[in-house]
């Protein structure tokens, strides 16, 4: 049968979806990207040589696979030749497998420079790659799609014309000049376009009439979806399982024999702004994120660190439906002589056991923790059940019994082999 897979972050991003993806991707045929854009980061490690991708699919690593940018993607074209060029150079032949959606909107420097303005009044702490605009554009129907770019009048047109929708606003609203060339930019993109040109297709059709196994990628993660997560401290796109059939123009009963498996980090980061219940701004914070390494692969930006979050992750698995769960970095708490675990929410002395769509709800919140014994014992880099100590296993067996659902495997460590499975699917 052929079995589909699809990967998400369980957490607010970040949760090392790259590496796992990456060594899943040896048994699929297609590896496809559906929602964000260059804001996403996934970093892999391969022999010692570190590879971060923003755009493409991070299956695209296997040559065996072919590559799709589909069309819920806010797709910046300069990047995207950069990023494919880039492994180019690395000996990757990714030109003749990559293929990008016609339908896909275009991110354009206006879009980045709204990003930047926005970022001034009400911070979300963006990574300033100029999503949130472009999925405004494209909601608001001023966006402009791949496939437009074959009408050369009607792209100047349309360039022309949100150039001097956004300098107004620039200079009405915010008091600050930013006009942009409109031929200037125009010309860069059909450059960029002319480079990408002949891989551009349908790609729900190719998906459609593909007789080998996908894996859908997701990007970010459930708490940072547009729709579920912590709004408006989210992505502009729906980075849970809401976002499939949008992204890729697949229905809905496409997906029903997938497997649907989410990421997570054993403990809790997020980058940018808004509510994290259980983040700690203390020394053991700081010591999860100089263990963790825990800086933004697309800004660099510190992470805000806290304890595992068994609330949001409940949450991550209703959203998704989800059939397992990746643990990633569990190795990061061997240095702890105390875990904790958010078990519930607390606010005014009443009990929260799902989590609240209220911001304001959220930022009250405090955490209700159970405490486990640290095992005090490296990890890192164990391939077995049989090497983990006593107390790791506890604290995995607890998180899947709260869940309900299996912990499939386990990631301890950056490279490729670095990981084990608790349940091997039926397809190895
Ligand atoms: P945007 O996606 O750049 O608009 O940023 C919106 C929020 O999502 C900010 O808090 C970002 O830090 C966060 N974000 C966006 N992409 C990622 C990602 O790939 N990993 C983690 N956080 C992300």
């Amino acid at each position: 049968m052929k079995k589909d897979l699809v990967i998400l972050g369980a957490q607010w991003g970040d949760e090392g979806k790259g590496k796992v993806v990456d060594l899943l991707s040896a048994d699929f045929d297609m590896v496809v990207r559906y929602q964000g854009g260059s804001n996403a980061g996934h970093t892999v490690m391969v022999g010692g040589e570190k590879f971060v991708l923003h755009l493409l699919p991070t299956g695209i690593l296997h040559e065996q696979a072919i590559g799709v940018v589909a069309q819920g993607m806010v797709v910046d074209l300069e990047l995207l030749v950069k990023e494919i060029e880039e492994l180019e150079k690395k000996g990757l032949k990714v030109w003749d497998r990559i293929y990008i959606s016609d339908r896909a909107h275009i991110v354009l420097p206006y879009h980045k420079v709204l990003d930047s303005l926005f970022e001034k009044k009400g911070k979300i702490g963006t990574t300033l790659r100029g999503i949130g605009p472009s999925y405004m554009f494209k909601y608001g129907r001023k966006g402009i799609r791949v496939c437009d770019l074959e009408d050369p009048d009607r792209t100047y047109q349309l360039i022309k014309e949100n150039i001097e929708f956004v300098s107004d606003l620039c200079e009405k609203v915010y008091c600050e000049n930013h006009r942009l060339d409109a031929q200037e930019v125009f010309e860069k993109t059909m450059e960029h376009y002319k480079r990408v040109k002949e891989r551009v297709i349908d790609t729900t059709r190719l998906i459609l009439d593909f007789r080998g196994r996908v894996l859908f990628e997701g990007a970010q993660g459930t708490m940072l979806d547009i729709d579920m997560g912590t709004y408006p401290y989210v992505t502009s796109s729906n980075a849970s399982a809401l976002g499939l059939s949008n992204g890729t123009g697949l229905p809905p009963k496409y997906f029903s024999e997938a497997n649907f498996w989410a990421v997570s980090k054993a403990y809790t980061t997020r980058v940018g702004e808004g509510p994290f219940p259980t983040e700690l701004k203390d020394a053991t914070g700081e010591l999860l994120r100089e263990r963790g390494g825990e800086y933004g692969a697309t800004t660099g930006r510190p992470r805000r660190c806290g304890w595992l979050d068994l609330v949001a992750l409940k949450h991550a698995v209703e959203v998704n439906g989800l059939d397992g769960i990746i643990i990633t970095k569990l190795d990061v708490l061997d240095a702890f002589e105390e875990i904790k675990v958010c078990v519930a929410y607390e606010v005014n002395g009443k009990r929260i056991d799902h989590f609240p769509a209220s911001l304001s709800l959220l930022q009250r919140v405090k955490p209700v923790y159970k405490t486990f014994k640290g095992w005090l014992k490296d990890t890192r880099g164990a391939r077995s059940l049989s090497t983990m100590p006593s107390e790791a296993l506890e604290y995995i067996d607890f998180i899947q019994e709260y869940l309900k659902v299996p912990v499939v495997m386990l990631s301890t460590g950056p490279e490729r082999e670095e990981y084990f499975w608790l349940y091997e699917p039926a397809w190895k």
